[in-house]
């Protein structure tokens, strides 16, 4: 498997399927030490087809193990999207030798029934295993939520509710969500909807997540919807929105102070790039661990099944860590990459390809000369302000070949927004929407003290800007590697406070 995982435009620090296509992460459970991926594949070939729940299992979120696949379609459909929890209290009955079960949920997907030009063609359908998830056993009951007559009803992504004591489970219908309720699992009953009025609605609603949290450095928690939606994204294509809010057992009530960015097709993003689409957050996380983990598909459906890459199609984001802060403009979710990702660096000092020491910077600082230093497997952290004068400075983060190709990430200071351009990173030949323009992302941190935190892989770039609080995901084909790295402030002047770069090492070698 592992001599597979350096093809041309292969992640070295991301989870890839080792062949066949990926799509959405699904059921992220943490049991007995492993943390659990499962994700839409299929096996067969590098575009989306019948889909299975494919597997892996880690440690740590970095280094990963396959295993085999899961869930296999079956006489009710496609396995689509789901979730997993570990039923603690058994109230499924499905524990096995004191052992409590792994309960899945999906979306049965009836492609028959569709093209025959049904609309009840989805249906949610569980399975369990005794056996920390290596082999299932679908109910025998399945479905356990019957379609009612609607296309489109999907991704169900259920959690025990310890507020209320019961399992809630938010659905993915059309327009909305429809939040469930359940006491064993098996039985489940709808309880209410929400979001036809609040939100983006440039295409359809997908993968919802819906979670408690604790609001940074308070007591308070809030509930957190993730939402899906596409086409409509902010930035083209596949994304995910968030709401905030309150839940009461029953209905989710928006936070009244959210409202107005949620007003008028409006939205909260959580991630500017194009690429960060599907997400959900990892259950039964220990509560002495406490985080709430996040990964995503790092891709687009605008142009996901085309991208040039051969053996295996599409790539996890890293994981992540979601928190949740009271900013000026109310509760804003920062997400930051997992402090895990520390096992990715390189030891020694050689490997630390530089501290930056305080410096102007104007024109280039070209980074690249240390022979060995691969660009693109480092993670950099930069900070930086403005002098008075420079209120017009682009400063970027490039990294390029001598091909002449290039992807930028960076600050556009009279804008005021981050932005990142891979309109000339490489292959662009297999969509004409891949890199058609520079995408903002407005800052909205009022520090003086900008800061860039950067992870560079062989296909992606990832920058959590101010502590999390503005986020891009891009992924890009350069037709030979990037070689070079470099710090741009164009049209004025950069006042570099703090700067590292740090050499990264593959989780695949
Ligand atoms: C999102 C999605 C889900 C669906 C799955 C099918 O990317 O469209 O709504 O369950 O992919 O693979």
């Amino acid at each position: 498997n592992r001599n597979l995982y350096h093809e041309k435009h292969r992640e070295q620090i991301h989870f890839s399927p080792s062949s066949g296509w990926m799509n959405d992460p699904n059921g992220m459970v943490y049991y007995e030490g492993e943390y659990h991926l499962f994700y839409q594949h299929y096996p067969k070939d590098n575009k989306w087809g019948p889909m299975h729940w494919g597997h892996a299992v880690s440690k740590d979120m970095i280094h990963w193990n396959n295993l085999p696949i899961a869930l296999y379609p079956d006489s009710l459909g496609y396995i689509f999207s789901g979730s997993a929890v570990i039923d603690w209290k058994n109230t499924s009955g499905f524990a096995k030798n004191n052992r409590p079960a792994m309960v899945a949920i999906f979306t049965y997907h009836n492609a028959a029934e569709e093209k025959k030009g049904k609309k009840d063609y989805q249906s949610q359908g569980i399975a369990y295993s005794n056996d920390k998830g290596r082999t299932w056993t679908k109910f025998k009951a399945n479905p356990v939520i019957k379609n009612p007559g609607i296309s489109d009803f999907r991704d169900p992504k259920m959690s025990w509710d310890n507020i209320h004591n019961q399992w809630i489970l938010a659905l993915a219908v059309q327009d909305h969500t429809e939040f469930w309720t359940s006491k064993n699992l098996k039985n489940w009953e709808h309880a209410s909807d929400f979001g036809k009025e609040w939100g983006a609605h440039g295409g359809v609603w997908e993968c919802p997540d819906f979670f408690p949290l604790k609001v940074d450095g308070t007591k308070e928690t809030k509930w957190i919807l993730l939402k899906s939606i596409n086409p409509g994204a902010i930035n083209g294509g596949s994304g995910t929105q968030y709401f905030v809010g309150d839940f009461d057992g029953k209905n989710f009530i928006l936070d009244e102070k959210f409202k107005p960015f949620v007003r008028n097709n409006e939205a909260v993003w959580l991630d500017y790039g194009r690429d960060n689409y599907a997400g959900v957050t990892w259950s039964d996380i220990p509560a002495k661990d406490g985080r709430r983990l996040f990964i995503g598909w790092m891709s687009n459906w605008q142009y996901a099944q085309n991208v040039p890459t051969a053996e295996w199609r599409s790539t996890s984001t890293l994981p992540r860590e979601l928190v949740l802060k009271s900013t000026e403009a109310g509760y804003r979710l920062f997400t930051n990459p997992v402090k895990e990702t520390a096992l990715l660096k390189e030891k020694g000092d050689v490997h630390k390809l530089l501290t930056l020491q305080e410096q102007t910077l104007e024109g280039a600082l070209d980074l690249t000369p240390k022979p060995g230093f691969t660009p693109t497997l480092s993670e950099l952290n930069l900070s930086f302000e403005l002098p008075e004068a420079s209120q017009n400075t682009k400063f970027r983060v490039e990294l390029s070949n001598d091909k002449g190709e290039s992807y930028s990430v960076g600050y556009d200071a009279a804008a005021n927004h981050f932005f990142s351009d891979r309109t000339q990173s490489g292959d662009l030949s297999f969509s004409d929407r891949f890199a058609a323009k520079v995408h903002p992302a407005p800052r909205t941190s009022r520090n003086k003290t900008i800061e860039m935190r950067l992870f560079f892989d062989v296909a992606s770039s990832e920058l959590f800007a101010d502590k999390g609080e503005t986020v891009i995901t891009d992924i890009f084909f350069p037709t030979t590697d990037f070689t070079h790295l470099k710090l741009i402030a164009e049209g004025g002047k950069v006042i570099l406070k703090k700067g590292s770069v740090q050499q990264l090492k593959s989780i695949w070698k």
